[in-house]
Formats: C-alpha cells, sequence, structure tokens
C-alpha cells in the first residue's frame, strides 16, 4: 500500500505527508477547494505528492483524516467507505476550541458512524504538529504513536506504514477503549514518549 490519501492538507496532513514522502510513499492530498489550490503545498511537498479533490483522496486504499472536527459529516457521501482503511486524526474540537460533548463515547466511534463500513485507526492525532513533524528517530529511538482500532488487520496495516516512517506503533485496543485514551482531554493526549 504504497498510495495513502490524505483529507485536509493543513498542519496535520503536510506533516503526515511529509513523513511518508520521505519513506518512499506517494501521497494524494485534498482540501475543501479545487486541487490547483494546493499548488504551493504541493511545490513544498515535492516529487510523490498529489493534488486531488477529497472525493479523490477518499478513493484510496488507506486515507488520512487530517480536517477539522467539524468537517467530518461532509464526508459520509463521497464515496462508499466499505473496506476501506481509515486513518482518524482528528480531535473533536469544536471551532470555539471547546471538546465536543459526545455523551460518554469515544470520538472515533463518532467518526465511524459517518464512514460506515470503514476500517477505523485513530492515530496520528495525540501529538502537536511542531513535534510530530520532527524526526521521529531521536537518540536512538523511535518516537511512539499511539493507535486504536477494532479491525486487527487494518491496525496491522496502519502500524506497518507507522513503521515505515520512523515511529514505534503502540497499540491501545479497541475504539471504545484506545480512543478515549489518546484523543483530545484523554490520559493519553499530547504525550510524547520515545520507544528505546
Ligand atoms: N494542529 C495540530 O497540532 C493537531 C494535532 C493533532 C490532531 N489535530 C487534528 O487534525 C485535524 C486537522 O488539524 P490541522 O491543525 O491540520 O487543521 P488546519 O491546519 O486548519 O487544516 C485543516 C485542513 O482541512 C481542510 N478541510 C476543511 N474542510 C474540509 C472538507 N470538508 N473536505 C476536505 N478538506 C477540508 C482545510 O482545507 P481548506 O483550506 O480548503 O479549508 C485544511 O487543508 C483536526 O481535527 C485537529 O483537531 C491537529
Amino acid at each position: 500500500m504504497k498510495t495513502i490519501g490524505i483529507i485536509g492538507a493543513g498542519n496535520i496532513g503536510k506533516t503526515v505527508a511529509t513523513h511518508l514522502l520521505k519513506n518512499g510513499f506517494s501521497v494524494l492530498i485534498s482540501n475543501s477547494k479545487d486541487p490547483e489550490s494546493l499548488n504551493e503545498t504541493i511545490l513544498s511537498l515535492g516529487k510523490g505528492a498529489k493534488a486531488v479533490t477529497a472525493i479523490e483522496a477518499a478513493s484510496a486504499d488507506m486515507v488520512v483524516l487530517a480536517l477539522p472536527w467539524s468537517q467530518v459529516p461532509t464526508l459520509t457521501k463521497i464515496t462508499d467507505w466499505t473496506g476501506r482503511i481509515i486513518i482518524d486524526a482528528t480531535n473533536h474540537f469544536k471551532p470555539d476550541f471547546q471538546v465536543e460533548d459526545l455523551a460518554g463515547r469515544a470520538s472515533s466511534e463518532v467518526v465511524q458512524d459517518y464512514l460506515p463500513g470503514a476500517k477505523l485507526v485513530k492515530a496520528f492525532n495525540t501529538l502537536f504538529f511542531k513535534v510530530l513533524e520532527q524526526n521521529p528517530v531521536t537518540e536512538n529511538g523511535h518516537r511512539v504513536l499511539f493507535m486504536s482500532g477494532d479491525d486487527t488487520q487494518a491496525k496491522v496495516q496502519v502500524s506497518e506504514v507507522i513503521e515505515a516512517i520512523g515511529f514505534a506503533p503502540v497499540d491501545l485496543g479497541s475504539l471504545a477503549v484506545g480512543s478515549k485514551l489518546q484523543q483530545a482531554k484523554g490520559l493519553l493526549s499530547t504525550l510524547n514518549l520515545v520507544k528505546f
């Protein structure tokens, strides 16, 4: 799986794209506008990056969600999500930066509802992008990326990508348990660990 779709071309979308490109992946990256609006972004990302519509990015076999929480519902109808591996990097902040009241559910369980049939893995959401963008290989260790999800095979594939770009995946279990730990305001949110 060498081509990865990214929905959202801001701080997190560009940071994840940079790590992927550095390690031989291709990316299809999108925002809410025409692909031409990403010309400068594509120039700075370099070889292997292509600007596409969100619909095209969503058609990759593995897709990273790097858009604002409030925009997740817009994704439901843009493709058939069945069987697609989705890496959910969103945090459930409202535009006023308060977290949304999810009535006790994990944020990725809510995202899963918007993407019926998708195999959702929560990852890339815990670290501030300025930390995430740093070299994941540090002092001979590998920076930890937490992940959680209900589909074991999808987690294996996502952990392979995480390892391929130099991070150390740590599986926190199901969405109901793990996503709650790693999501915004969760116990492991913002924790920057290095695995030796
Ligand atoms: N920033 C961080 O350090 C950080 C860390 C962890 C997790 N996160 C989470 O990651 C997500 C993205 O954060 P960010 O900081 O990267 O935000 P950002 O810099 O504001 O970028 C958001 C991107 O999403 C695009 N977008 C908005 N609505 C869209 C839609 N309907 N379809 C496709 N693309 C759309 C925007 O495109 P336009 O320019 O066209 O609007 C923009 O490229 C959020 O859920 C955030 O909570 C952020």
